[in-house]
């Protein structure tokens, strides 16, 4: 009989998609990544959430490496995070990111916008982008809308703008920073809609938001953040009703009941 192969010490295990490992960061004398280990499986949707300040958009932003860490690891898909160069600029085509201000380039139209990273990073020809752009834009709901300028469109049409353009890069995993925050009440649903369209086609998704009824229905594991610390974490379920920590109960006694 053959012995089974010993897999290297830092290979991610088969499903592992995205793996954080003692990860710590400071701004100057803040400490606001405190011994982050976060493993992410392929096709999982985890949602972040914790008080203002506990560090949730400091971990999206360094999972794509807007952000470098002081200590610790990051592997996206068994492979490190890469310094700098081209090696970074096609590992961050893997990583889509969505935040809350849409960062629509404003000098472009809809289609534009969801071309160009597609030409430029993916070396894609013009065809092919623009084929795949009118059929995301077609996904998201705003197929219509494709020779307008993000200006001309609701804050609802152009995050669905931003998320097609994420997916255009054909990501390996989407993150989200709080995508609704900036929308109107009456267009975070359609935004929220595509989201859970995406969950359930099976796409790997970190997202941080204060709304609760996705978390809910979407997530496989909610991540509560404190003071730079991942304090606890469960199925939202468990999570939901049965916070064990006192700042779990305290944050969700706050937003839950305000
Ligand atoms: N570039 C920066 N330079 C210095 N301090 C920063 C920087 N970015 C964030 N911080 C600080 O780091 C801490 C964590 O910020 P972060 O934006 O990650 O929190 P958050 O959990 O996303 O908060 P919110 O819910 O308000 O978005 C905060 O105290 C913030 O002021
Ligand atoms: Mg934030």
């Amino acid at each position: 009989m053959t012995e089974v192969s010993v897999a290297k010490e830092d290979a991610a295990a088969p499903g592992e998609l995205v793996v954080l490992k003692s990860v710590n960061k400071h701004f100057g004398a803040l400490h606001v990544l405190q011994d982050i280990d976060l493993t992410i499986e392929r096709g999982e949707v985890v949602v972040v959430i914790g008080p203002s300040g506990s560090g949730k958009s400091t971990l999206c932003r360094t999972i794509n490496r807007l952000e470098t860490i002081d200590a610790g690891t990051i592997t996206i898909d068994g492979k490190p995070l890469p310094q700098e160069g081209k090696e970074l600029a096609r590992l961050r085509a893997d990583v889509g990111m969505v935040f809350q201000s849409f960062n629509l380039f404003a000098h472009k139209t809809v289609l534009e916008n969801v071309m160009l990273g597609q030409i430029k990073v993916r070396r894609t020809d013009k065809k092919k982008a623009e084929e795949k752009a009118r059929e995301l834009l077609d996904r998201v709901g705003v197929g219509t809308q494709a020779d307008k300028y993000p200006a001309q469109l609701s804050g609802g049409q152009q995050q669905r703008v931003a998320i097609a353009r994420a997916l255009a890069m054909n990501p390996k995993v989407m993150l989200f920073d709080e995508p609704t925050s900036a929308l109107d009440p009456e267009m975070i649903n359609e935004v929220l809609e595509v989201m859970q369209q995406l969950a359930r086609d099976g796409m790997t998704m970190i997202v941080v938001t204060h709304e609760m009824g996705f978390a809910r229905s979407a997530a496989n594991r909610v991540v509560f953040m404190a003071d730079g610390r991942i304090v606890e974490q469960a199925a939202p379920d468990q999570f939901f009703s049965n916070p064990r920590s006192d700042r779990a109960k305290d944050f969700l006694s706050k937003i839950l009941h305000h």
